[in-house]
């Protein structure tokens, strides 16, 4: 057998909202190569976000056929596949394991009534889960069914999140992982385990869970006909992985107290790890279990992140690259225009489903360059408020690296910079989203290494500095997004 036969690979699947990738790795975290497949996501009602679980697999099978074409011999000598994926998706499967209806996904705000009946049934909600009961979380979106399409309520045998329905798919067996499982608000955080109690309040009980493993261990082992279809021969164990966000956080090494991503992609993620768990349910922060032993997370979250700079260049029949572009031609400071970037509802610090996108401060001198900066200053005075939100919990983000398909614009980058007055790391080459920190997870469960010396940071290519020329009219702006949305609340309420 040739020398690279013998080199042990390791896979790493992202299932996020725009897409799936996957990133092919070595035991030392070298690329060995990548594939991507595009998803859409469907919206029956305003304010409604779903996709069908079989788009999902199609597109997972679809990238691995990729990496067997591009890397025949390197994907045959895989040792582990690590799985990330968007979080608090519902996947409701029956008792013969089919898909009852279409995947009701994080942002999708159509169960803010449903938050309210779950806090009301279990008062001890927030303390338990150690969250709000928010409407992109898994448990509302239940019992929203349960009010809604009650026959399919009763057919629920088995409740997955998107990446462990690719797992099932993988190898048949149902199991999730902590940092997944800790936005489901069926979790206990502190303990690790499912609440009893958080189940019972939306009619279900552990036997509708997937049972839980850490994101570093061992969940399940990729099936013999797959292990065919891929011309590979030895066993191919499956890490329990991580929800999207903590999978990031391994690939970029933000697993130690205070250090930190802003994740610039269909969402906005401004994330922390912490050494205990953190909860502070005042300002909508999330306060997970990380994806590895002993560690938890927080962070704040912008529904629409790229996803609002991507509605924009579809209505102005512009590519997002080249909109971003266009403001870096004209780019002088702040422009007039202000926007709210809610176009699916809102989460950190607000915590409104029904809240919307707004632009203010048109003119006859607006044009979509000016709109489309407004939209980037919108989603960096979000950050600004998610960092808010963190620092009122007692939590100081001392390192900060950039990830998601955003953070390619280093004026995206100097403008959040510039607004959380820190300065933001661009890791070297590569992308270090949740397909990578997947894939070291997958190292870790195939080889029995610690997390901790496997999800170590990247090297820099670039630190983008704060723009201390700008705070001042920043400061102004963001007094003035600030202003925006109690002027809007009522209307959206
Ligand atoms: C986190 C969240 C999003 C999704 C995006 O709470 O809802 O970041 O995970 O994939």
């Amino acid at each position: 057998m040739s020398e690279t036969k013998l080199t042990a690979t390791y896979l790493g699947l992202d299932i996020g909202t725009s897409g799936v990738k996957g990133v092919l790795l070595d035991v030392a975290s070298n690329l060995i190569g990548d594939a991507t497949a595009p998803l859409s996501v469907s919206r029956p009602q305003t304010g409604w976000s779903e996709q069908e679980p079989e788009d999902w697999w199609d597109a997972c099978v679809g990238v691995i056929d990729a990496l067997s074409k591009s890397h025949p011999e390197k994907l045959a000598a895989l040792k582990a596949i690590g799985l990330s994926g968007q979080m608090h998706g519902a996947t409701l499967l029956d008792k013969n394991h089919h898909v009852l209806r279409p995947a009701i996904l994080w942002n999708d705000g159509r169960s803010s009534a449903e938050c309210a009946q779950i806090e009301d049934i279990c008062p001890a909600s927030r303390q338990i889960s150690g969250n709000i009961a928010m409407a992109g979380f898994t448990a509302p979106k239940i019992l929203w069914t349960k009010n809604n399409e009650p026959e399919i309520f009763e057919k629920i045998a088995k409740v997955l999140l998107p990446k462990d329905y690719i797992r099932f798919r993988l190898s048949g067996e149902f199991v999730s992982e902590m940092s997944d499982a800790s936005g489901t608000l069926w979790l206990d955080v502190e303990k690790r385990d499912w609440s009893d109690e958080l189940l019972d309040a939306t009619n279900l009980t552990r036997k509708h869970m997937p049972d839980l493993v850490e994101g570093s261990q061992v969940s399940a082992e990729l099936s013999t006909s797959l292990k065919s279809r891929w011309n590979i021969t030895g066993a191919v164990v499956i890490a329990g992985g991580g929800g999207d966000n903590a999978a990031s956080a391994c690939g970029i090494g933000a697993i130690r107290p205070a250090e930190g991503f802003v994740s610039l992609g269909t969402s906005g993620v401004l994330f922390v790890s912490n050494d205990k768990y953190r909860p502070n349910t005042k300002s909508a922060v999330h306060a997970f279990c990380h994806a590895i032993p002993d560690t938890w997370h927080q962070m704040g979250v912008i529904l629409s992140a790229t996803d609002s700079l991507n509605w924009l260049a579809s209505i102005t029949d512009k590519s997002p690259i080249e909109l971003s572009g266009m403001v870096e031609t004209d780019y002088t400071g702040p422009t007039d225009e202000l926007f709210l970037p809610y176009l699916s509802g809102e989460r950190t610090p607000h915590n409104n489903a029904m809240a919307r996108g707004s632009f203010t401060g048109l003119s006859h001198s607006s044009t979509p360059t000016s709109m489309a900066q407004a939209v980037m200053e919108g989603v960096a005075f979000a950050f600004r408020n998610s960092q808010k939100a963190l620092a009122d919990s007692g939590t100081k983000i001392e390192q900060l690296i950039a990830v998601g398909g955003g953070s390619n614009s280093a004026l995206w980058l100097k403008m959040i910079a510039t607004n959380l007055n820190m300065e933001i790391l661009v890791p070297q080459n590569g992308d270090f989203g949740g397909a990578f920190g997947a894939a070291r997870l997958g190292i870790c469960a195939a080889t029995g290494a610690d997390p901790k010396e496997i999800c170590v940071a990247p090297e820099i290519r670039q630190v983008i500095q704060p723009d201390q020329d700008l705070a001042v009219a920043y400061n102004d702006q963001y007094q003035r997004f600030c202003a925006m949305y109690p002027a809007i609340e009522e209307v959206y309420s």
